[in-house]
């Protein structure tokens, strides 16, 4: 396993571009099973969730090239295969292949997804949706198959908006036979970016953006190019680790539109920021002040994503916090790594830590064990005094291009070995 060596205590300080959504990304490759022709999907991110979904790709018959940070994608030639293997169990987003799978060739089977380790990730609500879409299933011991001879519009209810099973009734929806009324739609902007390359692609799909969404099906979508959007979730990582260090950076190509709740927050605890026309300037020059509470939601709240993120913040900055983590049950997993390093945390229950601030994070040896928590104990690392060796890098390369790099060239002493 490779680590990172972080030497802590410099504030961040210069530019760094934001790269593309993660999150956007997959379910727009996993779309690309549904048109003809060519797709050219520009700032793609070079990460491993990307390249285990174009391997996913390719083992269905895709053609896939990469141009730059550009990707380009004909899926003319796919055949369907079961989706099995290393790549799909590593990885939550080859679920969203379902949908797309069963009306791209009226079968799938897929692993069980894999992904972080934050909580149980059921399917239940992909499964009843496509059911009523005309979907039959088969839950195998290490795969689900699933058959539809056609896919017919419905309508659909989601009691918990579910990013994923959203995802999956749109891709399911798009081809389907007659029109389908999805009620309770997750309304994150990764779910907006896929309905506005499935609509550049001839998709009839409105009330983007809100959570009752309409899709007329369509017999033919042909493909595109397309720009994938800004990752909204590394922009609220640099900005919380530009806050976290009392550093000053113009975060380039930050999605400030899509990241109220997170300025809102690091107002709060004493930064200022300033949205300029390609991004956005944050710094931090007084005091780390807490707020008294930090709640994580479906967009536009504050996002699950970035709760580990701003935990290091708390931990330094004056004052007490209460986090309410709503959208997983085992989110908290650096909570050892953190009080190894100084923190004192006290965690109440699946859902809720209680953050007592002004402790100072000395460097140690920890290890991250998932995406986000990992990203969460870099910041940590970047803000206790001392060196820190940090294990486990591989997990945060399933989001993050180069986090080393990115942080060197804000002046960081951080090192991969
Ligand atoms: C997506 O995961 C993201 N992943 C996650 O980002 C993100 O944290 C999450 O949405 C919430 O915003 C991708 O987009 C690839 P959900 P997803 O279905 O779709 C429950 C990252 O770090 N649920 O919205 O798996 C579920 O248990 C990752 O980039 C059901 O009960 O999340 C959870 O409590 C981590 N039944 C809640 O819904 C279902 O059938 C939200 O999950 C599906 C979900």
């Amino acid at each position: 396993m490779e680590s990172i060596l972080i030497y802590g205590g410099i504030p961040l300080q210069g530019q760094v571009r934001i790269q593309g959504s993660k999150n956007a990304a997959l379910p727009i490759l996993a779309a690309t099973i549904l048109v003809g022709g060519g797709v050219f999907l520009e700032n793609c991110p070079k990460i491993t969730d990307v390249f285990r979904m174009t391997e996913i790709l390719k083992q269905l018959g895709c053609l896939v090239l990469w141009e730059k940070d550009g990707l380009h994608i004909c899926t003319d030639s796919m055949k369907s295969t079961p989706l099995v293997g290393e790549d799909v169990r590593k990885m939550r987003s080859s679920i969203c292949m379902l949908g797309a799978l069963l009306s791209r060739t009226g079968e799938a089977v897929v692993d069980y997804p894999g992904g972080c380790v934050i909580g149980s990730r059921p399917i239940d609500l992909h499964i009843e949706n496509l059911q009523k879409m005309g979907a039959m299933f088969q839950e195998e011991e290490h795969f689900l198959r699933g058959r539809a001879k056609t896919l017919k519009g419905a309508s659909l209810r989601l009691p918990i908006a579910s990013v994923g099973a959203t995802e999956n009734c749109i891709l399911a929806a798009c081809k389907a036979e007659g029109v389908t009324r999805i009620v309770g739609a997750a309304r994150e902007p990764e779910v907006s970016a896929l309905c506005e390359f499935l609509n550049h692609c001839g998709a009839k799909i409105e009330g983007i953006g809100e959570s009752i969404l309409c899709i007329e099906g369509q017999k033919k979508l042909m493909g595109c190019r397309f720009r994938i959007p800004a990752d909204r979730i590394v922009a609220g990582t640099y900005l919380f680790a530009t806050v976290g260090t009392g550093g000053s950076v113009f975060l380039k190509d930050a999605p400030v539109e899509q990241m109220e709740k997170v300025i809102q927050t690091a107002e709060k605890m004493g930064a200022l920021c300033q949205p300029l026309s390609d991004g956005l300037f944050v710094e931090r020059t007084g005091h780390l002040a807490n707020p008294y509470k930090i709640e994580t939601g479906e967009y536009p709240g504050f996002p699950t994503d970035l709760q580990s993120v701003i935990l290091p913040l708390l931990c330094k900055g004056m004052g007490n916090t209460g986090v309410i983590e709503n959208i997983f049950e085992d989110r908290f997993r650096i909570l050892p790594s953190l009080k190894k390093m100084g923190a004192e945390i006290q965690q109440l229950d699946a859902h809720r830590v209680l953050v007592k601030g002004g402790k100072n994070l000395h460097g140690k040896n920890i290890e991250a064990q998932e995406l986000r928590g990992g990203a969460g104990l870099v910041l940590a690392g970047l803000m206790a005094d001392g060196e820190t060796v940090l294990s486990g890098v591989e997990y945060i390369d399933r989001g993050y291009v180069n986090i080393c790099r990115d942080f060197r060239e804000l002046g960081a002493r951080v090192i991969r070995v």
